[in-house]
């Protein structure tokens, strides 16, 4: 049987893609493998979002290179695959093949020819495709990526994600419900639907309202999750069905990229300062105790200090439990490269490390002032160091906890011990005696 390895750069999106292509190879007989010396295709599953993942991964085809053996297939797919198409094979000499997001079902036939000594680049869009009929291959059984939505019809001038991944569209209702019953079946507990503004979702007949109350409806899921919304996609309805549906976790990742208005406008972002500070009061409002992580930009062409300190202000005011913060990365093809005023380097990266302080002090504040209570928590496997268990409390806190291997993919009580600042240490809730004081 061939063997394919596939490495993923990226969003969580990227992660459900690598399933799905790994889902459309095994129906071809494909087995999985993770060392890329013993594999007959190796597949990078890539990102387009900044310059620096681009780079990455041109490094690491270098390094796979060493891993090919003729007759073997060398595969760049995803979003750099699509913005670069063509061009990729003749930038990367030893590079087979070029798939964008919406030629995965063409994997088996593109594989072949290269076997056949060919190199083939797929960037076709295809408004209709969902890889309905394609059963994903999942890395974990108790906790499910679901993709809902794919594409983006927003056009955000920062963002190449609409020229890499084409239009918005939405899988039908019960056709992602009859999805998550089955995993549901097989011992999944935990779904986080998918899409890149996916609270937008709309399937001609039903809303994301619709679709929380229908998939948290679903028995057997205790935990429902989903990434990334869009702030202004928060309607009243969507508000409502998160607060009278159990399932869904108190944690919202809500990209708010600035804090100035200006600047959210020079962005094309469908909302301003006082805006985004609305949605989150209503979130919070919906569901109290709701934890908000985002996304920042700094340094987006013409921001000057006095915008950027905008930006710091509104992380103190909104107290976000975590922040992604990224320096703006310019995208050849997305409206921001006409803007004038780009910010230089050294500028971008001293906002940057100012931004992270604030992030990172503030999560700590939250954090130690949570050390003490207790949380019902998910145990996702053993940590990476150390021999702790690592699990996640549904407001998207990591703490650590002593336990053993069957503890995997159960919920369990823990009560926070301590705080790095950014995650936890904790004891299993029942066992008062040996809780340790705090710091
Ligand atoms: N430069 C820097 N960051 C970007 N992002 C998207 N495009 C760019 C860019 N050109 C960030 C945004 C988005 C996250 C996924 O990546 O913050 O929310």
């Amino acid at each position: 049987m061939p063997r394919i390895y596939i490495e993923t750069y990226g969003c969580q999106m990227n992660v459900s893609d690598s399933e799905l292509m790994l889902g459309v190879l095994a129906r071809d007989g494909y087995v999985r493998t993770d060392d890329p010396a013993d594999a007959d295709v190796m597949l990078v599953n890539t990102c387009a979002v900044r310059d620096h993942a681009e780079q990455r991964v041109l490094g690491r085809m270098g390094e796979l290179k060493r891993h090919k053996r003729p007759g073997d297939v060398l595969g760049v797919v995803g979003c750099m695959a699509q913005r670069l198409g063509p061009t990729l094979l003749q930038r990367v000499p030893h590079v087979d093949l070029v798939i964008g997001p919406d030629g995965y079902r063409d994997l088996p036939e593109l594989i072949a020819r290269a076997r056949g000594g060919e190199r083939a680049a797929e960037v076709e869009f295809k408004s209709w495709e969902h890889y309905e009929d394609v059963p994903p291959v999942r890395g974990d059984r108790f906790s499910a990526f679901v993709t809902v939505q794919r594409g983006c019809d927003y056009r955000c001038t920062f963002c190449i994600v609409p020229m890499t991944r084409g239009p918005e569209r939405s899988r039908k209702l019960a056709d992602v419900v009859s999805e998550v019953i089955g995993l549901a079946e097989s011992g999944t507990t935990e779904v986080t639907l998918l899409g890149q503004t996916v609270n937008s979702y709309h399937d001609g007949e039903h809303d994301f309202a619709d679709l929380l109350r229908a998939v948290g409806g679903v028995r057997g899921i205790r935990r429902l999750r989903f990434t990334s919304p869009y702030p202004t996609d928060f309607t009243p309805r969507v508000l409502d069905a998160m607060a009278a549906t159990p399932a869904v976790c108190e944690h919202v990742h809500l990209p708010v990229q600035s804090g100035s208005s200006r600047v959210l406008k020079r962005m094309l972002r469908r909302y301003d300062r006082a805006r985004f500070l609305e949605v989150v009061a209503a979130l919070r409002q919906a569901v109290p105790a709701m934890a908000l992580s985002t996304d920042i930009i700094v340094g987006f062409p013409g921001e000057t200090e006095d915008e950027f300190q905008e930006t710091l202000s509104l992380v103190a005011e909104v107290g976000f439990d975590d922040a992604f913060t990224f320096k703006y990365s310019v995208r050849e093809g997305t409206p921001a490269v006409r803007l004038k005023d780009h910010v230089a380097e050294e500028v971008q990266a001293e906002r940057l490390e100012r931004l992270i302080a604030l992030v990172r002090s503030g999560a700590k504040r939250k954090n130690i002032g949570l050390v003490g209570t207790t949380h019902e928590v998910l145990v996702e496997g053993r940590a990476k160091r150390g021999s702790l268990l690592q699990a996640r409390t549904r407001t998207n806190k990591i703490a650590l906890v002593e336990g053993p291997d069957d503890w995997i993919g159960t919920y369990r009580r823990v009560r926070f011990t301590g705080t790095t600042g950014s995650t936890f240490t904790s004891w299993p809730a029942d066992q008062a005696s040996r809780e340790v004081v705090a710091p």
